[in-house]
C-alpha cells in the first residue's frame, strides 16, 4: 500500500500538519490546483493555512481551488452551502483570485447539466495537484456514499440517512438538511496528483480501519484510495485506535 500515514496527538497537531503539507504544495508550485473539502475536519487546517498567509509565507494570487461537492438546492449565499463555507473558512481572508476557485453550484437545478459542466472544468484544470479530504463516519469521501459501484465522475446523490444524521447539527432539523447534493466521482477524485486525507476523533475509527487496512469495496468508499499513488493520511490517535 503505497498510503504515507502521519499519526497525530490530537486534532490541533492534525491541523497543523495538514496545514504544512498543503503549503508546501504552494510554494513549490504557485500556480497549483487545490482539491479543498468541507465538513468540521479541515477548519483547523484552514486557519493554519489563513496564519501563514497573514504572517506572509504564503501567497494564494496564482492559485486555482476546486471544491468535492455541494448540497443540491441551495442557494450560495444560504449559509450552510459549502459555497458560505469556503468563503467563511478560508477564502475571503487569503489573497486568492475571486474568479479562481469553484464548487458545483447547488442552486442550478438540471443535475446532469451541472454536474457535466463541473466535471469538465476540474478536468479542464488537469485536476487537483493535491486533494484534500475528509472521511464520513460511513467511509464517504465528498458524497460518494456507500453503494454498490464506484461513480467515476461528477453526480447527484441521494445522501444517506447517516450523512444526513451527522449533519442535521447545522440545520434547524434533520428535514431541513438538503437531500441531494452534487459530488464530484470517485475517478475525479482518483484523478488528482496527490491526496491528503483527514481523520480526527473516535467517530472516525472505524472508517479508517475499514478503508486503509480493509478490502477495497465500494461499500467503503474511501477504501479505493488504497489504489492511488500518492496518498497522505494525517490521523490522529483516537481515529487511529482501531488501526493497531
Ligand atoms: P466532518 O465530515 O469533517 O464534518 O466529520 C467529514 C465528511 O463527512 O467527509
Amino acid at each position: 500500500m503505497a498510503v504515507k500515514i502521519y499519526v497525530t496527538k490530537n486534532y490541533d497537531e492534525l491541523s497543523k500538519v495538514a496545514a504544512n503539507i498543503l503549503a508546501a504544495k504552494v510554494v513549490l508550485k504557485p500556480d497549483c490546483v487545490l482539491g479543498l473539502a468541507t465538513g468540521s475536519t479541515p477548519i483547523g487546517t484552514y486557519k493554519n493555512l489563513i496564519k501563514k498567509y497573514e504572517d506572509g509565507d504564503l501567497d494564494f494570487s496564482k492559485v486555482t481551488t476546486v471544491n468535492l461537492d455541494e448540497y443540491r438546492g441551495l442557494e450560495r449565499t444560504h449559509d450552510q452551502s459549502y459555497y458560505y463555507f469556503m468563503h467563511d473558512n478560508l477564502f475571503d481572508h487569503v489573497n486568492l483570485r475571486k474568479d479562481a476557485s469553484f464548487l458545483p453550484d447547488g442552486s442550478k437545478p438540471d443535475a446532469a447539466k451541472e454536474c457535466e459542466a463541473y466535471e469538465e472544468k476540474v478536468a479542464s484544470l488537469g485536476y487537483a495537484d493535491i486533494q484534500l479530504l475528509g472521511i464520513g463516519r460511513n467511509g464517504h469521501i465528498g458524497f460518494n456514499e456507500p453503494c454498490d459501484e464506484f461513480i467515476q465522475k461528477t453526480h447527484c446523490v441521494d445522501l444517506t440517512e447517516s450523512t444526513i444524521e451527522a449533519n442535521k447539527r447545522f440545520f434547524a432539523s434533520a428535514n431541513d438538511v438538503p437531500k441531494q447534493a452534487y459530488t464530484m466521482g470517485i475517478g475525479t477524485i482518483m484523478n488528482a496528483k496527490s491526496i491528503l486525507i483527514l481523520a480526527s476523533g473516535k467517530d472516525k475509527a472505524e472508517a479508517v480501519k475499514n478503508s486503509f487496512f480493509g478490502p477495497v469495496t465500494p461499500q467503503v468508499p474511501a477504501s479505493i484510495l488504497q489504489f492511488h499513488q500518492d496518498v497522505t493520511l494525517v490521523v490522529d490517535e483516537e481515529a487511529y485506535s482501531l488501526c493497531k
